[in-house]
């Protein structure tokens, strides 16, 4: 066991403390002009998830979108899951996380584009530089936090790969192998495997991001890793994770939820505190961490930048 200077054991620096901490060293070198790698002064970070000509990619991430609200903790965002791959629980995901193995990792891009194909992680992660971005994340079981992501915009993945006119949406999907389920698998609580959809013009919103880390490291596998999607103004669910297949297509994909109930789940399912869901309301929500409910923003308060997309929409018809 290794002791810091202050006599304090590794494991007793949170991930937050290192991550504030690492901010400001960044500011520090920055004004210093020292050019010292982060992964080397922070060697304990973990990089699992992640080939090692990625990691670098993670030094002096800078911060492009950040809303001005107070962090959700490392640990909350890592213990309080929703991930049926590995099992129903808020706990499971983070219990079973070991069950997900990332590597070798593959992503599949198929359908209406001019470069098709299977890429390796590496593949798909190499010509991007990643950014930070501090969005609000809204279940649709009116919980709500506050995340750091780290990633880049869908926007520059999709471009790479050419989508022909034809391309309407997108669609993914999450992996699954029936030989090899994972524990959450072997159970048919969803039709496996997890699918999700964006309209195309949805996908190419500057806001929708590709997330491959959290608090300045690599995803944790209850959170996704090694890719998953974001879409800040839509409910949870449209954030899927583990992503293994990007397909471009002319017509609405099917996607899981959506599916399994559709009067439940719609296809857009944006954040709208003024559309019921049949069973509980969706005009307040629980802020992890925090006693008294707040309220829910329309489009989880990035109206002004997503509202555009959808005035052609009856919200109430199409939730
Ligand atoms: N993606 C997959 N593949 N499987 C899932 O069960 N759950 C969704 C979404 N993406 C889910 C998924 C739901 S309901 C939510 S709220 C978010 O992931 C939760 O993300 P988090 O655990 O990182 O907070």
């Amino acid at each position: 066991m290794r002791y810091s200077n202050s006599g304090l054991k590794e494991s007793d620096v949170t991930p937050e403390a290192l991550y504030h901490s690492r901010r400001r060293f960044l500011k520090q070198t920055i004004g210093g002009g020292a050019a010292l790698s982060l992964s080397a002064y922070f060697p304990a970070l973990a990089w699992a998830s992640l080939p090692k000509s990625i990691i670098s990619k993670f030094d002096g991430i800078e911060q492009t979108m950040a809303v001005d609200e107070k962090l959700n903790t490392f640990e909350e965002i890592t213990s309080y899951n929703n991930f049926y791959e590995l099992g129903t629980s808020k706990e499971d995901p983070k219990r079973n996380a070991g069950a997900l193995k990332t590597d070798p990792w593959s992503v599949s891009i198929e359908g209406e584009c001019s470069k098709p194909g299977t890429y390796t992680l590496e593949d798909i992660l190499k010509p991007h530089s990643f950014e930070e971005r501090i969005y609000r994340f809204r279940c649709v079981e009116a919980w709500s936090m506050v995340i750091p992501w780290v990633g880049f915009p869908l926007a520059e993945l999709i471009k790479r790969f050419e989508p022909t006119g034809k391309a309407e949406y997108v669609a993914f999907e999450t992996l699954y192998d029936k030989n090899n389920p994972l524990p959450g698998q072997r159970r048919r609580t969803i039709r496996w495997p997890y699918r999700e959809g964006l309209r195309m013009d949805e996908a190419m919103h500057p806001l929708t991001f590709m997330a491959t880390g959290l608090y300045g490291k690599s995803l944790p596998n209850q959170n996704g890793a090694p890719i998953r999607l974001v879409v800040p103004w839509k409910y949870g669910f449209k954030s899927i994770k583990s992503i293994v297949k990007i397909r471009f297509t002319r017509d609405q994909p099917e996607t899981s939820w959506n599916t399994l109930a559709p009067d439940e789940y719609g296809f857009y399912s944006n954040v709208n505190p003024k559309v019921r869901h049949p069973r509980w309301s969706q005009a307040r929500e629980r802020r992890i961490g925090e006693f008294l409910k707040r309220e829910t923003l329309m489009f989880n308060g990035y109206e002004q930048e997503v509202a555009h997309l959808y005035k052609d929409l009856d919200l109430r018809k199409y939730y």
